[in-house]
């Protein structure tokens, strides 16, 4: 279950609301009803994923001596899911309603024992949310009631549906229906959307599209170290679209089917010290989403626990967010130790292991993996920086602004050029030259429609860092144009000069 939601300063529908009608992001093929899971970037929301892109790349890759990019192809041979344990081992538990035709994740369905003076009278059930306990707690005395049994209730024990034994499944009402009875047990559901490569669709052109982007930097891994000039500890970066046909797609872009992956993989050497590694990884993690914006109070860190890790797994720790939904994983960073490159060597038959000048000896490289989603990232971003407020105008008339803080690192408009009047030919030609100016260099948007306390409204909304307005004095005295600043509201006079030199220093 996930922790309970800290008290949400902005509802899902508030910024699903904002992200459809000022074109972040809208429902895939909504013109034909729509597809669960899937979704379209419009033109303020391509610019701003771009810029979480660009910025960890920057970070990740160009900023650094021991990182190093590449791009894989999405479909891959067949051979590297079955080496990497996907075609196997991808899957989630899948419940089917027999009467409803609902599809549920086994452990996102909760359900507990009614329980009345040590006897059980029936079976409630509930999805995962952050008030399951009390929703099954309720359900527990609606049944009670309507059984009209007398005596004490037992507080309710959630378990989720995986942990169900055989004969509790039939007894256990449908979360679509309320009847107990058209719940079937839970089974493996592997979750790679499979395709055919080729003219023939028999099994030997079967080929999956990727669930995750990083088995590209494992079975590429030979082909940088002999060709990339690299030496440990080095990382191999990716950016791109990976696939999961998840059985509940939910909240929003949380969890999607086609979502995008930023991930790398650094490699070390086998006796190098994997937990000060993994533990300079996460702190690394964290500085980074800082550095574009979300609060530390937002964030923090769960342990998996050791015996819910996979085998050769040594670790892992995600870094959680605080998303009005609840406390969920952003990004996740794994200590593999060498299983993911010795799979490949015995499934491929090329060996995978590296010289160690040191020690003249052979050895496979180990991993640390940290590994985020853009789209989770984004949705963060937006959660954080999302305020309804009530300001006060000039002449002391209280009204509601909507603004959204982003990071000027990300934001989508970085500036808003505006002439005061848009009758006014001087105003409008001095803006469109500084607008031409700065359109070299950054995203900017020029503006000249409506009263300016509207069009700095605008601008706030979708998280415009700074509106520029040229008046009478830019054309008349010393050149300066008006700076209003987004979060404080404030007004300054600056040059030219000094805009290019606050934007150098805030957008990198
Ligand atoms: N290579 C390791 C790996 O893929 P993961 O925890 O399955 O690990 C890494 O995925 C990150 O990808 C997650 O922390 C999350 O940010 C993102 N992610 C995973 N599934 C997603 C989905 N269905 N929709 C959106 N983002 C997802």
């Amino acid at each position: 279950m996930s922790e309970p939601a800290a008290p949400a300063a902005v509802s899902m529908e508030a910024l699903v609301s904002l992200c459809k009608r000022r074109g972040f992001i809208f429902p895939s093929s909504e013109i034909y009803g729509g597809i669960n899971g899937f979704f379209d970037y419009g033109p303020l929301g391509v610019e701003l994923k771009k810029n979480i892109r660009d910025c960890w790349w920057a970070d990740m890759v160009r900023r650094r001596d021991d990182v190093v990019g590449i791009e894989t192809s999405i479909i891959m041979h067949p051979r590297v899911w079955e080496a990497s344990g996907h075609v196997a081992g991808f899957s989630d538990p899948l419940v089917d309603c027999k009467a409803s035709k609902q599809r549920y994740r086994a452990d996102q369905l909760f359900f507990s024992p009614v329980t009345v003076e040590g006897r059980v009278i029936g079976y409630v059930s509930a999805l995962e949310s952050e008030r399951t306990a009390e929703e099954l707690q309720a359900a527990a005395e609606q049944l009670k009631r309507k059984r009209a049994v007398q005596g004490q209730l037992a507080p309710v024990t959630p378990r989720d549906l995986t942990e169900a034994k055989p004969e509790e499944i039939e007894l256990i009402p449908s979360p679509a229906t309320g009847e107990p009875g058209s719940l079937t047990p839970p089974r493996s559901f592997n979750m790679m959307f499979q395709t055919n490569v080729g003219a023939l669709t028999d099994a030997s052109s079967v080929a999956y599209l990727r669930p995750e982007t990083a088995q590209g930097m494992f079975a590429d891994f030979k082909a940088v170290w002999d060709t990339g000039r690299v030496k440990l500890p080095f990382g191999i970066a990716q950016i791109g679209k990976s696939f999961r046909n998840e059985i509940t797609p939910r909240n929003f872009i949380f969890r999607s089917r086609e979502f995008e992956q930023m991930e790398m993989e650094y490699f070390i050497h086998e006796n190098a010290d994997w937990a000060q590694c993994h533990r300079q990884w996460i702190n690394w993690c964290k500085d980074w989403l800082k550095s574009i914006g979300l609060p530390d109070s937002h964030l923090s860190e769960y342990d998996h626990p050791k015996e819910k890790l996979a085998f050769y797994s040594r670790g892992t720790t995600d870094i959680m967010f605080r998303y009005p939904f609840g406390v969920q994983e952003l990004w996740g960073i794994a200590a593999r130790g060498s299983y993911d490159l010795k799979q490949h060597e015995q499934a491929s038959g090329v060996p995978q292991g590296i010289f160690d000048e040191a020690t003249k000896q052979k050895f496979v490289p180990h991993v640390i993996e940290p590994a985020v989603g853009v789209d989770r990232i984004f949705l963060a971003v937006l959660c954080a920086g999302y305020a309804e407020e009530d300001v006060t105008d000039d002449k002391g008339q209280v009204e509601k602004r909507t603004v959204l803080r982003l990071s000027p690192r990300i934001a989508p408009v970085k500036v808003a050029v505006l002439p005061l009047l848009k009758n006014k030919p001087e105003l409008v030609a001095r803006a469109r030259l500084l607008h031409q100016k700065l359109q070299r260099r950054y995203a900017v948007f020029y503006d000249e429609s409506g009263a300016i306390g509207r069009r700095y409204r605008r601008q706030d909304e979708i998280g415009t860092p700074w509106c520029v307005t040229i008046d009478f004095a830019t054309i008349e005295t010393d050149g300066s144009f008006t700076l209003r600043e987004r979060d404080s509201m404030q007004q300054r006079r600056l040059q030219e000069d000094e805009l290019f030199a606050l934007l150098d220093q805030q957008v990198y």
